[in-house]
């Protein structure tokens, strides 16, 4: 059974002309981003807590400017987004790789305020490395709280067998020597409920362990942008565990950054009637929206009504390569424009050129003044260019 997405409704991109912007094409709404910034700054000030952007959820870095102005830094899931990071935006720049290669580890170091380890073994190997170094860096180990709370295994980093992050009873002085602070990231689209019972679940050994501590980190996963989130109560929460604790809090949400922000357009090049209308658009769900065939889930149609069912695909060779069946007024005609909704997080970061099916253009739009500037097109070189 295919998720539904918790996108929220398309907001302004009601309004916005699909033909303004090449196809295929993601266009992200800056004001949208502006407003979810808001929303997670205010957490930060209110809480005390540190608010860091997960790249590897959204990392349009034309963007950094606006990011960096609202949050206060960084995650990164290895060196190259640590580079990204240093480079484009303010802050602090977090690190956390389930596996670090010894030939990245220095400038992974001179790169990065946070480094955080998947088990003891690894911070013992590398230990050494920053302390040599002479740059002060916070290190970090992630734990497995072992409570699995997510809708689906997958995405679930607490699941029995997982190999993210060393199950907390696993955790003792020994482990936190030359440690600074614990993370843990186990949720995925939640809301504060979960978090709330892991706390429960995790907080006699964290307050057993907060004296050799300074700082915990909740990862993400917190779907804290949208509407019906408990963002009072995720507040409350942040000040009770740093005031029982004494840790200095850290998330690092991604998807919460870019929820909403941003559509996929596209256009339809055939149909072909086989049990009803398929219609063959220029966006691939496995090169563009890899997701749709990995969770699996149908993402959210603009404007989607009428009487006749039918299903939308990508150009490439895959069958599979559906992205699902959708209600139209009538068979889309060649060159229809549709959009597929909330796009800006884990579908830019995910695209590929199976098939050489060509990359989205990137767009910003401005859904307060109206401006429009295409930021980045994609040519044959992009694709060659990965290959030899
Ligand atoms: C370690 C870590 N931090 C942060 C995130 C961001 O999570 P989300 O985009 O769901 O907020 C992830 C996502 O997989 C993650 O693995």
């Amino acid at each position: 059974m295919a998720m539904q997405t918790h996108a929220g409704d398309p907001g302004a991109f009601r309004d916005f002309d699909l033909m303004r912007v090449p196809s295929p094409c993601f266009v992200v709404d800056e004001a949208r981003l502006e407003a979810n910034l808001r929303i997670l700054a205010d957490i930060q000030t209110r809480s005390g807590a540190t608010v860091l952007c997960a790249l590897k959820a959204f990392s349009m870095w034309s963007l950094a400017p606006l990011v960096s102005r609202y949050l206060s830094g960084v995650c990164a899931s290895g060196l190259w987004e640590a580079r990204l990071g240093r480079e484009h935006y303010g802050g602090i720049v977090e690190t956390y790789s389930a596996g670090y290669k010894l030939d990245e580890m220095a400038e992974i170091i001179a790169l990065s305020d946070h480094i955080i380890f998947n088990t003891p073994a690894a911070k013992t190997r590398f230990l050494p490395m920053i302390k040599d170094s002479g740059k002060q860096v916070h290190v970090g180990l992630r734990f497995n709280p072992g409570l699995p709370l997510g809708d689906d295994a997958k995405y679930d980093p607490a699941a029995l067998g997982s190999r993210l992050g060393t199950p907390l009873e696993q955790i003792d002085a020994d482990a936190l020597e030359g440690v600074d602070g614990l993370h843990m990231h186990t949720l995925c689209e939640q809301d504060l409920e979960p978090l709330l019972a892991i706390w429960d679940h995790i907080a006699p050994q964290i307050r057993a362990l907060a004296p050799h501590l300074k700082w915990i980190n909740f990862g993400g996963g917190h779907h804290i942008t949208r509407a019906d989130y408990d963002r009072e109560g995720l507040i409350a929460f942040l000040q009770k565990v740093r005031d029982e604790t004494g840790l200095h809090c850290y998330l690092e949400p991604g998807e919460a950054v870019a929820l909403d922000c941003g559509i996929l357009v596209g256009e339809v090049l055939d149909v072909v009637e086989n049990d009803g209308p398929n219609a063959i658009l220029d966006i691939s769900a496995t090169c563009h929206m890899p997701d749709v065939i990995e969770a699996p889930y149908r993402p959210a149609l603009l404007d989607e009504q009428g009487d006749i069912q039918v299903r939308l695909g990508g150009p490439s060779c895959l069958a599979g390569d559906v992205i699902g069946r959708y209600a139209f007024n009538s068979t889309p005609q060649i060159g229809t424009r549709v959009a597929f909704l909330d796009q800006a997080h884990y579908s830019m970061v995910k695209t590929t050129t199976f098939n050489g099916v060509r990359l989205p253009a990137l767009a910003l739009w401005n859904s307060n003044t109206d401006a429009l500037r295409i930021v980045r097109e994609f040519t044959y070189q992009d694709f060659k260019g990965r290959l030899s």
